[in-house]
């Protein structure tokens, strides 16, 4: 089984397990992490799919004292309310600050894992081991975590880094297409904003090509990590601007991915956000966003199936209200990242009225 190990910002290591397969890989990898109480949050669907089994079974053969949480599907689990009940039985358990929080599962477990991690007896040790595509090139990087509350995405979180992320590529061979493109939506975005190579990379395949080749996958996913990592490096604590970047498509995306009619994946919100802050920026400022980066942009994320058409006017008080509470507004601005070529971006400082009633007018309301 091939390997790779990199330490990342902060003190993350990095360790990348192929799909080459071997599970006494699994187990090593564990075993060097060198935990002895384990507290394992995951939910049932990771659990019981192929190669989560096994993640278990390591942790059931371990005599070590070991927990398992199941938290509910998607969005749900990042839930004040399912903090309090992993608190309560933390406490129940005497955990102390020698155990290792495991978030074993897409980015809703590791955000919440994190969070937990961080606040539980002021930080336990946190290891993620992601098995979403977005939570390997995304999510698990970076040391953001958080819960929703009253609606708003993220609003409750902490800076806290992971001590390792074991990115197990096999996991993804259980993981719904629905989800697995939904996670490229992110690497559209680091291409989009960051890396001209990334995006002309996706442009010339598809989602079916980047699973089934080996090669192609792991660019995407080390290409991905490598992006993220560079930025976070430089911003770690979100403190100078920097990291903004990487909110491209997520100031209209958070806004919309809680709208239950809507239904959309993290990564499908994503997408849509960014053609949405491509016009608006234009608006801005007409060299922002120009139409062949929107055309490209567009054809794109219409290939991958991320966007459909959606009347999002209907919503517009919800977005409205999700938009106000956004954490990147500073004294009523919001600092928003906007695409000034393909593979290049700068950031902007724009009142929050204005880009409301940009928005409005994007969306066709009357004011
Ligand atoms: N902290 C950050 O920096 C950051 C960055 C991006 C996104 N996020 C957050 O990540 C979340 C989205 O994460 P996600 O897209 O991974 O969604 P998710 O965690 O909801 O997982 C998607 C679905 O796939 C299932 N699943 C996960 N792994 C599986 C597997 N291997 N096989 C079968 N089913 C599997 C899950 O049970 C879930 O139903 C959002 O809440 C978003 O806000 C956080």
């Amino acid at each position: 089984m091939d390997t790779l190990e990199v330490e990342l910002s902060f003190r993350t290591k990095y360790i990348l397990i192929d799909r080459t397969g071997d599970e006494n890989k699994i187990t090593e990898t564990l075993a060097s992490i060198g935990c002895h109480s384990h507290y394992i949050v995951t939910n049932r669907s990771v659990a019981e799919a192929g190669w989560g089994n096994r993640y278990m079974d390591y942790f059931k053969r371990s005599n070590q004292p070991y927990r398992t949480y199941y938290v509910p599907e998607g969005e749900e689990a990042k839930s004040i309310d399912v903090a309090l009940d992993i608190y309560r039985d933390l406490m129940d358990l005497n955990a102390d600050r020698s155990w290792c929080i495991y978030a074993l599962g897409g980015g809703t477990v590791g955000d919440l894992s994190g969070f937990i991690a961080s606040t539980f007896k002021r930080g336990l040790r946190l290891i993620m081991i992601p098995t979403t595509l977005l939570s390997m090139i995304d999510s698990s990087i970076g040391g953001k975590n958080g819960v929703d509350y009253r609606g708003v995405k993220n609003v409750i979180g902490t800076f806290y880094f992971p001590e390792y992320v074991v990115i197990d590529l096999n996991f993804l061979e259980t993981l719904p297409a629905r989800e697995f493109i939904s996670g490229l939506s992110e690497a559209i975005k680091y291409g989009v904003t960051l890396d001209r190579e990334l995006f002309e990379f996706l442009e010339r395949n598809d989602p079916e090509y980047i699973y089934r080749s080996n090669p192609a996958l792991r660019y995407v996913v080390e290409r991905s990590i490598a992006i993220k990592n560079s930025i976070v490096e430089r911003d770690p604590l979100d403190s100078k601007g920097v990291r903004a970047v990487l909110n491209y498509g997520h100031t209209i995306g958070h806004a919309i991915e809680l709208i239950k009619d809507l239904d959309l994946r993290h990564g499908e919100a994503v997408a849509l956000g960014m053609l949405y802050e491509c016009v608006v920026s234009r608006k801005i400022d007409e060299s922002y966003c120009p139409t062949d980066v929107e055309e490209r942009l567009e054809d794109i994320l219409y290939r991958y199936g991320l966007v459909k058409n959606l009347d999002l006017g209907r919503y517009t008080d919800l977005v409205i209200h999700n938009l106000v509470h956004d954490k990147k507004i500073r004294k009523s601005n919001l600092k928003i990242p906007v695409v000034t070529g393909i593979g290049d971006h700068t950031i902007v400082d724009v009142p929050l009225t204005r880009y409301i009633s940009l928005l409005k007018d994007f969306l066709g309301i009357k004011q």
